[in-house]
Protein backbone atom coordinates (compact mmCIF):
# COMPACT_ATOMS: atom_id res chain seq x y z
CA UNK A 1 0.00 0.00 0.00
CA UNK A 2 1.12 3.82 -0.38
CA UNK A 3 2.40 5.48 2.36
CA UNK A 4 2.72 9.26 2.16
CA UNK A 5 5.79 10.68 3.70
CA UNK A 6 5.70 14.71 4.74
CA UNK A 7 8.79 16.35 4.69
CA UNK A 8 8.22 19.75 6.11
CA UNK A 9 10.71 19.96 9.29
CA UNK A 10 12.86 17.25 7.48
CA UNK A 11 16.38 18.58 6.77
CA UNK A 12 19.21 15.30 5.50
CA UNK A 13 22.74 15.64 4.82
CA UNK A 14 25.28 13.74 2.19
CA UNK A 15 28.94 14.77 2.00
CA UNK A 16 27.96 17.47 -0.78
CA UNK A 17 24.06 17.90 -0.37
CA UNK A 18 21.66 19.17 2.14
CA UNK A 19 18.51 17.60 1.33
CA UNK A 20 15.37 19.88 3.05
CA UNK A 21 11.61 20.87 1.90
CA UNK A 22 11.33 23.69 -1.24
CA UNK A 23 10.78 27.24 -0.39
CA UNK A 24 9.11 29.66 -2.38
CA UNK A 25 13.09 31.96 -2.50
CA UNK A 26 14.11 28.30 -4.55
CA UNK A 27 12.09 29.56 -7.79
CA UNK A 28 15.66 31.11 -9.61
CA UNK A 29 17.07 27.70 -9.11
CA UNK A 30 14.72 26.06 -10.13
CA UNK A 31 13.34 27.74 -13.53
CA UNK A 32 17.23 27.73 -14.36
CA UNK A 33 17.50 24.00 -14.53
CA UNK A 34 14.26 23.14 -15.30
CA UNK A 35 13.82 25.08 -18.47
CA UNK A 36 16.54 23.41 -20.09
CA UNK A 37 15.21 21.22 -23.18
CA UNK A 38 16.14 17.44 -22.63
CA UNK A 39 16.01 17.59 -18.45
CA UNK A 40 12.13 16.91 -17.76
CA UNK A 41 11.96 15.29 -20.90
CA UNK A 42 13.73 11.90 -19.26
CA UNK A 43 11.52 11.68 -16.88
CA UNK A 44 7.93 13.01 -19.09
CA UNK A 45 7.65 16.11 -17.93
CA UNK A 46 8.14 19.24 -20.77
CA UNK A 47 11.40 21.64 -19.89
CA UNK A 48 9.68 24.93 -18.57
CA UNK A 49 8.45 27.91 -21.01
CA UNK A 50 8.55 30.35 -18.30
CA UNK A 51 9.12 31.29 -14.62
CA UNK A 52 5.11 31.57 -14.56
CA UNK A 53 5.28 28.08 -14.86
CA UNK A 54 8.37 27.24 -13.00
CA UNK A 55 6.63 29.03 -10.10
CA UNK A 56 2.85 26.95 -10.58
CA UNK A 57 4.91 23.83 -9.99
CA UNK A 58 7.39 25.31 -7.25
CA UNK A 59 3.84 26.05 -5.55
CA UNK A 60 2.48 21.97 -5.79
CA UNK A 61 6.13 20.89 -4.27
CA UNK A 62 5.33 23.42 -1.35
CA UNK A 63 1.50 22.10 -0.80
CA UNK A 64 2.46 19.06 -1.10
CA UNK A 65 5.10 18.49 0.89
CA UNK A 66 6.46 15.38 -0.56
CA UNK A 67 9.58 16.74 -2.57
CA UNK A 68 13.40 17.57 -1.27
CA UNK A 69 15.10 20.08 -2.89
CA UNK A 70 18.53 19.15 -3.30
CA UNK A 71 20.52 22.13 -2.18
CA UNK A 72 24.26 21.51 -3.38
CA UNK A 73 26.73 22.36 -0.05
CA UNK A 74 29.42 24.34 -2.04
CA UNK A 75 27.22 26.46 -4.86
CA UNK A 76 24.74 26.94 -2.07
CA UNK A 77 22.15 26.07 -5.59
CA UNK A 78 19.00 24.16 -5.63
CA UNK A 79 20.11 21.88 -8.03
CA UNK A 80 17.22 19.46 -8.54
CA UNK A 81 14.71 17.36 -6.74
CA UNK A 82 13.74 14.19 -5.09
CA UNK A 83 9.62 13.36 -4.87
CA UNK A 84 8.41 10.90 -2.34
CA UNK A 85 5.79 9.79 -4.77
CA UNK A 86 2.77 7.32 -5.46
CA UNK A 87 3.65 4.07 -6.62
CA UNK A 88 1.48 1.81 -9.72
CA UNK A 89 0.04 -0.57 -6.98
CA UNK A 90 -0.92 -2.79 -10.10
CA UNK A 91 2.13 -3.25 -10.34
CA UNK A 92 3.66 -4.85 -7.21
CA UNK A 93 0.70 -6.44 -6.42
CA UNK A 94 2.81 -8.95 -3.60
CA UNK A 95 3.40 -6.29 -1.77
CA UNK A 96 -0.23 -5.01 -1.34
CA UNK A 97 -0.06 -5.46 2.89
CA UNK A 98 3.38 -3.49 3.40
CA UNK A 99 4.63 0.17 3.37
CA UNK A 100 6.02 1.40 -0.25
CA UNK A 101 6.67 4.72 -1.84
CA UNK A 102 8.68 4.99 -5.16
CA UNK A 103 11.08 8.18 -5.70
CA UNK A 104 11.38 10.43 -8.82
CA UNK A 105 14.36 12.48 -9.33
CA UNK A 106 15.34 15.24 -11.54
CA UNK A 107 19.43 16.73 -11.49
CA UNK A 108 20.56 19.95 -13.30
CA UNK A 109 22.46 19.27 -16.31
CA UNK A 110 25.56 21.23 -14.97
CA UNK A 111 26.03 18.61 -12.42
CA UNK A 112 25.40 15.26 -14.53
CA UNK A 113 27.98 12.39 -14.00
CA UNK A 114 29.12 13.25 -10.33
CA UNK A 115 27.51 10.82 -8.51
CA UNK A 116 25.31 13.31 -6.78
CA UNK A 117 22.00 11.85 -7.16
CA UNK A 118 23.10 8.38 -6.34
CA UNK A 119 24.19 10.28 -3.07
CA UNK A 120 20.96 11.82 -2.45
CA UNK A 121 19.15 8.42 -2.82
CA UNK A 122 21.18 6.56 -0.49
CA UNK A 123 20.61 9.48 2.31
CA UNK A 124 16.52 8.93 1.01
CA UNK A 125 16.47 5.25 1.47
CA UNK A 126 18.40 5.68 5.10
CA UNK A 127 15.62 7.93 5.90
CA UNK A 128 12.62 5.99 5.17
CA UNK A 129 13.88 2.37 6.23
CA UNK A 130 15.82 3.29 9.49
CA UNK A 131 13.31 6.43 10.64
CA UNK A 132 10.20 6.09 8.76
CA UNK A 133 8.87 2.42 8.76
CA UNK A 134 8.80 2.09 4.86
CA UNK A 135 8.99 -1.88 3.97
CA UNK A 136 10.03 -0.95 0.37
CA UNK A 137 10.87 1.55 -2.33
CA UNK A 138 9.94 1.60 -5.80
CA UNK A 139 11.94 3.41 -8.53
CA UNK A 140 11.56 3.20 -12.69
CA UNK A 141 12.85 4.73 -15.75
CA UNK A 142 12.13 4.82 -19.30
CA UNK A 143 14.19 2.53 -21.64
CA UNK A 144 15.86 4.58 -22.83
CA UNK A 145 16.98 6.39 -19.88
CA UNK A 146 20.25 4.69 -18.95
CA UNK A 147 21.50 7.63 -16.34
CA UNK A 148 18.59 6.97 -14.51
CA UNK A 149 19.40 3.15 -14.69
CA UNK A 150 22.53 3.49 -13.04
CA UNK A 151 21.56 5.60 -9.96
CA UNK A 152 18.81 2.41 -9.45
CA UNK A 153 21.59 0.01 -9.92
CA UNK A 154 23.72 1.81 -7.87
CA UNK A 155 21.55 1.67 -5.02
CA UNK A 156 20.61 -1.90 -4.98
CA UNK A 157 17.47 -2.10 -6.44
CA UNK A 158 15.94 -5.47 -7.83
CA UNK A 159 14.38 -5.21 -11.41
CA UNK A 160 10.54 -6.28 -11.15
CA UNK A 161 8.92 -5.62 -14.61
CA UNK A 162 8.21 -3.70 -17.58
CA UNK A 163 5.55 -1.40 -18.41
CA UNK A 164 4.25 1.43 -19.85
CA UNK A 165 3.92 5.20 -18.28
CA UNK A 166 1.60 7.30 -19.21
CA UNK A 167 2.22 10.96 -19.07
CA UNK A 168 1.58 14.67 -20.50
CA UNK A 169 4.73 13.94 -23.42
CA UNK A 170 2.78 10.40 -24.05
CA UNK A 171 3.51 6.95 -23.40
CA UNK A 172 6.90 5.38 -23.05
CA UNK A 173 7.65 1.83 -22.00
CA UNK A 174 9.62 1.94 -18.83
CA UNK A 175 11.51 -0.35 -16.08
CA UNK A 176 10.41 -1.11 -12.25
CA UNK A 177 12.23 -1.80 -9.70
CA UNK A 178 12.04 -2.69 -5.81
CA UNK A 179 14.30 -2.24 -2.99
CA UNK A 180 12.80 -3.86 0.12
CA UNK A 181 13.61 -2.98 3.75
CA UNK A 182 15.19 -6.63 4.73
CA UNK A 183 17.55 -6.69 1.74
CA UNK A 184 18.51 -2.98 2.70
CA UNK A 185 19.27 -4.50 6.09
CA UNK A 186 21.15 -7.65 5.13
CA UNK A 187 23.77 -5.20 3.73
CA UNK A 188 23.14 -5.90 -0.13
CA UNK A 189 23.95 -2.36 -0.92
C1 LIG B 1 19.25 10.48 -13.92
C2 LIG B 1 20.08 11.57 -13.22
C3 LIG B 1 19.33 12.05 -11.99
C4 LIG B 1 21.42 10.95 -12.82
O1 LIG B 1 22.05 11.78 -11.84
P1 LIG B 1 23.64 11.85 -11.70
O2 LIG B 1 23.96 12.47 -10.41
O3 LIG B 1 24.22 12.45 -12.92
O4 LIG B 1 24.01 10.28 -11.66
P2 LIG B 1 25.46 9.66 -11.89
O5 LIG B 1 26.52 10.67 -11.66
O6 LIG B 1 25.50 8.39 -11.13
O7 LIG B 1 25.45 9.33 -13.44
C5 LIG B 1 24.62 8.31 -13.94
C6 LIG B 1 25.14 7.87 -15.29
O8 LIG B 1 24.94 8.91 -16.24
C7 LIG B 1 26.07 8.99 -17.10
N1 LIG B 1 26.15 10.36 -17.60
C8 LIG B 1 26.55 11.45 -16.93
N2 LIG B 1 26.45 12.55 -17.70
C9 LIG B 1 25.94 12.13 -18.87
C10 LIG B 1 25.60 12.79 -20.09
N3 LIG B 1 25.77 14.11 -20.23
N4 LIG B 1 25.10 12.05 -21.10
C11 LIG B 1 24.95 10.72 -20.97
N5 LIG B 1 25.25 10.03 -19.82
C12 LIG B 1 25.75 10.73 -18.81
C13 LIG B 1 27.22 8.61 -16.23
O9 LIG B 1 28.27 8.07 -17.02
C14 LIG B 1 26.64 7.62 -15.25
O10 LIG B 1 26.83 6.28 -15.61
P3 LIG B 1 28.09 5.42 -14.99
O11 LIG B 1 27.99 5.56 -13.51
O12 LIG B 1 27.84 4.05 -15.48
O13 LIG B 1 29.33 6.05 -15.53
C15 LIG B 1 20.34 12.77 -14.19
O14 LIG B 1 20.95 12.27 -15.34
C16 LIG B 1 19.05 13.50 -14.55
O15 LIG B 1 18.60 14.36 -13.85
N6 LIG B 1 18.48 13.16 -15.74
C17 LIG B 1 17.25 13.84 -16.20
C18 LIG B 1 16.02 13.50 -15.38
C19 LIG B 1 15.84 12.01 -15.18
O16 LIG B 1 16.22 11.20 -16.02
N7 LIG B 1 15.24 11.65 -14.04
C20 LIG B 1 14.94 10.29 -13.72
C21 LIG B 1 13.64 9.91 -14.30
S1 LIG B 1 13.33 8.17 -14.04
Amino acid sequence: MNVRIDVRSIKLETERLILRPFEENDLKDFNEYAKVEGVGEMAGWPHHKSMYESKRILDKFIAEHHTFALVHKETKKVIGSLGLEEYNEEHFKDYENQRGLELGYVLSKDFWGQGLMPEAVHRVIEFLFEEKNVDFITCGHFIRNSQSRRVIEKNGFQFVCEGVFNGKLGQFEDREYILRKEDYLNGKI
